[in-house]
């Protein structure tokens, strides 16, 4: 198969790394029929994986939420293996994992004794020591199912809201559920008014991001005090910053949110500011360290 595009040259499929043009999969997949799974994405910086235990347990804990029974530990002793064909071993890079209910005739209810399919890949990517974007995200509703706490693959909702934001010319698109903030398309997001953070609770409404959780700890590290509630968007306004949070977007500031400019593109708040430079400290340590 001709594939055009940042396609990884190897693939881990079912317990075998194999090349990334070969891997192919049934269209009797239940992640391709129902979009029966779970994902994770992770990244390895120089030094290491980053919070990889923390995106392993997620990961462990999302499978078992949909009653996917497997255990994540055998694709993880592939990692290493799958960097090594890949030739990423030691280098930045992301990780893409994902897991579905596997192959089976087309019924809704689940089917027995079904391998799930596993499938994990990496791809060369590097992350800037400080994300210093200063984004506009647009506002759009959350038209998404009430368990956005799963990191499921169907991710339409996302992906359409997304594409908004793209036309609009828009970073993200921040969504809006009864009157109040629940996250963006693809990020966490958090506010601060008077020297205090706010953010989303990690409830059904949103997904409890392992960069939102690295976040929560650093506040806590710094004396910066945290409050998880939901922002109505009648309080935009009346907030002084705020930022996305992302295993990719890492902390970005929002100049600009729907119709209120926060600041300036070249102006950083000074909470979001002091909580990016905590992050990239971070990102010197022993992956040890990195322990949630
Ligand atoms: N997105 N909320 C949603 C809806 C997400 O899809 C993501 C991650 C986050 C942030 O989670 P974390 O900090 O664990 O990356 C919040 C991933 C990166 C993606 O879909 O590519």
């Amino acid at each position: 198969m001709l594939l055009k595009g940042n396609f990884p040259e190897k693939i881990f499929l079912n317990g075998k790394v194999i090349s990334g043009v070969d891997a192919a999969i049934s269209v009797f997949d239940r992640g391709f029929l129902f979009g029966d799974g779970i994902y994770e994405v992770m990244v390895q910086l120089e030094n290491g994986l980053f919070y990889s235990d923390a995106h392993w347990q997620r990961l462990q804990q999302n499978l078992e939420k949909i009653g996917i029974g497997y255990n994540v530990a055998e694709m993880e002793a592939y990692l290493n293996p799958l960097l090594m064909a890949g030739n990423l071993l030691n280098k930045p890079c992301l990780i893409y994992i994902q897991v579905t209910r596997g192959v089976a005739p087309r019924k809704h209810s689940f089917p027995k004794d079904v391998p799930p399919t596993t499938m994990m890949y990496a791809l060369p990517y590097s992350l800037p020591h400080i994300n210093t974007k200063n984004v506009y995200a647009i506002l759009r509703s959350d038209n998404r199912w009430l368990r956005c706490d799963i990191k499921s693959i169907s991710l339409l909702g996302n992906v359409m809201a997304n594409e908004r934001a793209m036309e609009e010319n828009a970073e993200e698109a921040v969504l809006v559920r009864d009157g109040f903030i629940t996250e963006g398309s693809h990020t966490n997001i958090f506010f601060v008014k008077s020297g205090k953070v706010y953010t989303h609770p990690a409830n059904q409404l949103i997904l409890d991001g392992i960069t939102r959780k690295i976040v929560l700890k650093l506040c806590e590290d710094l004396d910066i005090p945290v409050m998880e509630k939901a922002i109505g968007v009648d309080q935009i306004d009346g907030m002084d910053e705020a930022f996305l949070t992302g295993t990719t977007t890492q902390i970005a500031s929002i100049a600009q949110l729907g119709d209120h400019t926060y600041h300036a593109p070249d102006t950083i708040g000074p909470v979001t500011k002091k909580l990016q430079e905590a992050f990239a400290e971070l990102k010197k340590l022993e992956p040890e360290k990195l322990v949630l």
